[in-house]
């Protein structure tokens, strides 16, 4: 009898982030932890990013291994990478790369002029790779990742490469628009610039590129992909997204439980059980300025924008403070905002503590350290905080929305009864609903075995990739062209 022969099932992911080498959201998380996710179902991943500077600075030996002269008009090279455990592929395009700032901003918080055609050169590279190959390595899938990623079909189709696309939709608020008067530059077909193809009111968006010519799309829980055919969810793209509906499915992301482990984090003082947060507690009331409390220490650690709803906490703060609990919050990004709150903390000094920037470091310490972790957010395709929250012992309290109405389980009677519950969950975008659930989290926290058992319960749920990895191995081998595992 002749030995299985692996089959090697090879996914080119194409993303504009990904953790832990290049970050600012839950895009790099769910990029960084597929690859070592899909290796358990018999899928390999090599995830093409762009060369930023602090990429480009984090490769000790590039080794390049395809040479493209004229990438959109710029000379350029894929180089190949092993870093952090993932196995990379890096645009090196220094023209549209090498620059200070954000992979999307620069220094002044504005979007780089010419982001269309920083990730169109990064799509076109990424069909070579599909039509060329790299190393003799070729993928039987290609799965992309947001707008950054969504006009890999429409150059795959110029190069010839066949491959299926998976598009992940991670947030559809960002329609990646370009004028039409780029289409030459970014070498565009004039052909599919119509209300079918990615023409999105007069405009070109390179989402709806993907969303219409990818093989399968997928956006990141269930609840999301039920909204994002509402006018309300979808941002004038529900049309496409309905007439697309038999080829979206939800799934939930995961965590990486290795790097998100409250028993081996390296950034915290470990734990294994609720009444172990007690020490980080302690720290960061002391690292936050907050006085000893004797209500529930609430973190939030966020983007600063519309999407989050923490203009509504803002309003809802006095609940908060008025039934004794306090609030540590780590964001960046709306000037308007970070300045709301530095005024919030100013306003409540010990009971309100404000870290203006980004910290990965300080985020774990937060979550190891907090009572429960606030996620008002208007709209949340899936949301990584809430899950990390329940991973660390800390009672997440959502809004009743996308990924959040997914993973939290809402603290009422017979919840807390059967033994089920991990949070506490509200109506969406009303302040009075918010200010009520804080109200109920104080009033909970006062109960102690109550909590902790809430909190044990929030610690046993599973949030890592176990349901999740097989799901997305179902969907690349539905449409991926391998021979079948032979005898
Ligand atoms: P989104 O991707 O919409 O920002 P998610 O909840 O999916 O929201 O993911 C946010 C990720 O970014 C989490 O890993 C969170 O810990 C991290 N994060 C957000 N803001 C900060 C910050 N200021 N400092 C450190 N980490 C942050
Ligand atoms: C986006 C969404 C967030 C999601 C993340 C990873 O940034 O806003 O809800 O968790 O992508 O999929």
């Amino acid at each position: 009898m002749s030995r299985a022969t692996p089959v090697t099932r090879r996914v080119l992911a194409v993303a504009s982030e990904c953790a832990p080498i290049i970050k600012t959201g839950g895009l790099a998380d769910v990029v960084g932890a597929l690859p070592s996710a899909m290796k358990t179902q018999g899928w390999t991943l090599r995830t093409l990013i762009p060369g930023y500077r602090a990429v480009m600075a984090a490769v000790k030996r590039p080794k390049s291994v395809l040479e493209i002269p004229d990438l959109l008009g710029l000379p350029a090279r894929v180089l190949a990478a092993n870093l952090a455990g993932l196995d990379l592929l890096i645009l090196d395009a220094p023209t549209l790369f090498d620059r200070a700032g954000s992979p999307y901003l620069d220094a002044e918080g504005n979007d780089w002029s010419d982001n269309d055609l920083r990730f169109a050169a990064l799509n076109k590279a990424a069909a070579l790779i599909a039509a060329e190959g790299v190393q003799g390595w070729c993928p039987d899938v290609v799965h992309l990742h947001d707008w950054q990623a969504g006009l890999t079909p429409i150059y795959m189709a110029a190069t010839g490469a066949t491959q299926p696309t998976i598009l992940t939709i991670h947030n559809i608020a960002f329609h990646g628009l370009t004028a039409y008067n780029r289409l030459k530059d970014l070498e565009l077909p004039e052909d599919e610039f119509t209300i079918d193809g990615f023409e999105y009111y007069g405009h070109i968006s390179a989402l709806k590129a993907g969303l219409t010519r990818a093989t399968a799309l997928t956006t990141v829980s269930p609840t999301y992909a039920h909204e994002l055919t509402t006018a309300e969810f979808g941002m004038g793209l529900e049309g496409v997204i309905r007439t697309r509906s038999r080829d979206l499915s939800g799934i939930l992301n995961g965590i990486d439980t290795s790097v998100w482990n409250p028993a081996s984090d390296p950034s915290i003082k470990p734990f294994s059980t609720p009444a172990g947060k007690a020490a980080n507690a302690r720290a960061l009331r002391a690292e936050f300025g907050l006085a000893t409390g004797s209500g529930p220490l609430c973190v939030v650690v966020s983007r600063l924008s519309d999407q989050k709803g923490l203009d509504l906490l803002l309003q809802a703060l006095p609940a908060l403070i008025g039934s004794g609990g306090q609030l540590a919050l780590l964001g960046s990004g709306d000037r308007k905002l970070e300045n709301a709150w530095l005024n919030a903390a100013a306003a409540h000094p010990g009971q309100v503590g404000v870290r203006i920037g980004y910290d990965e470091a300080l985020s774990h310490r937060l979550y190891a350290g907090a009572d429960a972790v606030l996620v008002p957010s208007r709209f949340e395709p899936c949301g990584l905080t809430q899950l990390y929250a329940l991973r660390y012992g800390a009672l997440p309290v959502v809004a009743r929305t996308g990924g959040l109405a997914d993973t939290v389980i809402h603290a009422n009677a017979a919840a807390i009864m059967a033994g089920c519950a991990t949070g506490l969950t509200h109506e969406t975008g009303s302040v009075p609903a918010l200010a009520n659930a804080l109200q109920t989290l104080c009033d909970l926290y006062r109960d102690k075995p109550v909590y902790q058992r809430l909190q044990r319960n929030a610690m046993k749920q599973p949030v890592g990739w176990e349901a999740s990895a097989p799901l997305y191995a179902a969907l690349y081998a539905k449409f991926a062209q391998t021979p079948e595992d032979t005898e």
